[in-house]
């Protein structure tokens, strides 16, 4: 590299989306129900969305936006066109567990499920595009929820690294990407959504949390050694929902706190990356009487197959405060919400807005554990309206890539080894947070309302061209 480029050589540029927010066809060719078809848009998501929800099954008062989604399934072809036109090198997609085990833990998988994904990656291997592949983006079969409770029973554990297995034997001439659980630091904040959990009255639900956060970073670990067994020139990462907790004064207390808060999340990566738990994670299980029931071999299980990379998402900083006061200013975000932070401005979600926090995370993450980083999600979720000839000029989009790819590219000449960036819904998805459609992250547009009304046609905003430009030049052009 010389020192005029802003990016290595072999940058992995791209897009990533999930499963559940994009493929729709929810009953089809064998596919068994998940969590995340469970999700209705309106007031009651949420609290879904937390671990509160009785009826395991879709209820006709509601909407789910994930049961048809943009149609990926059957557009895939259509869509991987347009990513390839803008001239991406990779793509990061996940595989739903349903659809190659309906029920999470048959003996046969699916062969028509596990079909749809191998003609997906000839599709994009045909286009020179890399697939990157999440193992579980958040989707748990609902057979396991009513059979195991999901995560909390350590049966899961055999079931993904089965699942895990699978999907290794059948793509290992194909995907040289891989990654366990996306975000999985969101199982503690939104329980249901990130790992299917679902909470009872009375239950002592940090224990039950933490409990079902070992069986992930067992099953984890498990899927690292598998991965390492079957494709021996394959990388397999973690995935962490990262964004600094800044304090919100010099007061030591706040500072305290912030460094609490964001080991809240280091705590999972700290795991899957240097094999153990760490002294703050066993003090807060004494100081909050957890009994976290571990077997013998998990210790070194978790010790000998840590990843070869850490993939994480960044939109926000976040912001906290011991000042009660203070913390009644709250804003959304992704994951958590957090104060409202007086410097920077927020989306119209309430997401701040904070490139230099990239830059910041970006080296935090590397200092903190010096394992190449892959940027898989970064974007702004934003309201586009279409003029009347249907074109749509997202400038403000532009203006928050170009601020947020500036920041990595000084990250970069600060030293951080960062592999690739997938900027999030580089289509338009539903939204995993509110279920909305008319929250926008895409290159290309696609007519569908919040209602699930419109024809579902894609087209071109102002942005494709804008990356496409960047990838042509690996960044010369920002
Ligand atoms: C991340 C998730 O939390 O943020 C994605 O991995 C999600 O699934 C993305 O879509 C953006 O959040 P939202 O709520 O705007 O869709």
């Amino acid at each position: 590299m010389t020192e005029q480029n802003k990016f290595p050589e072999g940058f992995l540029w791209g897009g990533a989306i999930a499963a559940n927010q994009v493929e729709g066809a929810y009953k089809e060719d064998g596919k068994g129900l998940t969590n995340v078809d469970l999700l209705p848009t309106g007031p009651e998501r949420r609290k879904i969305m937390e671990g509160y929800i009785k009826d395991l099954s879709p209820n006709r008062d509601h909407f789910y936006p994930s049961h048809q989604a943009i149609d990926f399934y059957h557009n895939y072809k259509e869509d991987i066109a347009l990513f390839a036109e803008m001239g991406f090198k990779s793509f990061r997609l996940s595989i739903s567990w349903a659809r190659i085990f309906p029920n999470g833990d048959e003996d046969t998988p699916n062969e028509v499920g596990l079909k749809f994904y191998d003609d997906l990656f000839d599709e994009l291997i045909k286009h020179d595009i890399e697939p990157i592949v999440t193992i579980a983006h958040f989707d748990v079969p609902v057979s396991l929820i009513k059979r195991f409770d999901s995560w909390k029973s350590r049966a899961l554990v055999d079931m993904f690294e089965n699942y895990s297995r699978t999907l290794f034997e059948r793509y290992k001439d194909k995907v040289k990407y891989w990654m366990t659980f996306n975000e999985i630091n969101m199982l503690l904040h939104l329980p249901f959504m990130g790992a299917g959990i679902v909470l009872k009255e009375g239950e002592n639900r940090t224990q039950s949390l933490y409990q079902a956060a070992h069986h992930q970073l067992v099953a984890s670990a498990k899927a690292v050694k598998a991965c390492h067994e079957i494709i021996p020139d394959a990388q397999i990462g973690c995935m962490l929902a990262a964004g600094m907790t800044y304090p919100y004064s010099s007061n030591p207390e706040d500072i305290w706190k912030a460094m609490d808060r964001d080991r809240e999340s280091f705590f999972f990566i700290d795991v899957q990356s240097r094999g153990e738990y760490p002294g703050y994670a066993r003090r807060f299980f004494e100081d909050n009487d957890l009994d976290i029931h571990m077997e013998s071999g998990d210790e070194s299980l978790l010790k000998e197959n840590t990843v070869d990379y850490i993939g994480f998402s960044y939109y926000s900083s976040r912001c906290t405060s011991t000042d009660p006061e203070i913390m009644k200013k709250q804003t959304s975000g992704n994951v958590f919400g957090s104060i409202k932070n007086p410097y920077l401005e927020v989306s119209e979600w309430g997401w701040t807005i904070d490139p230099k926090g990239f830059r910041i995370t970006a080296n935090q993450l590397w200092d903190r554990y010096q394992k190449p980083l892959f940027v898989v999600e970064n974007g702004l979720g934003a309201m586009d309206a279409p003029d009347e000839n249907g074109k749509i000029d997202d400038d403000y989009r532009i203006q928050y890539l170009s601020e947020h790819l500036n920041a990595m590219a000084e990250a970069i000449r600060d030293g951080v080894d960062i592999i690739g960036y997938t900027s999030w819904g580089p289509i338009d998805i539903v939204s995993a947070s509110t279920g909305e459609m008319k929250k926008r992250y895409g290159y290309i547009y696609v007519d569908r309302d919040n209602e699930g009304n419109g024809t579902l046609a894609r087209s071109r905003k102002k942005s494709f061209e804008w990356y496409k430009e960047v990838i042509e030049t690996n960044g010369e052009s920002l």
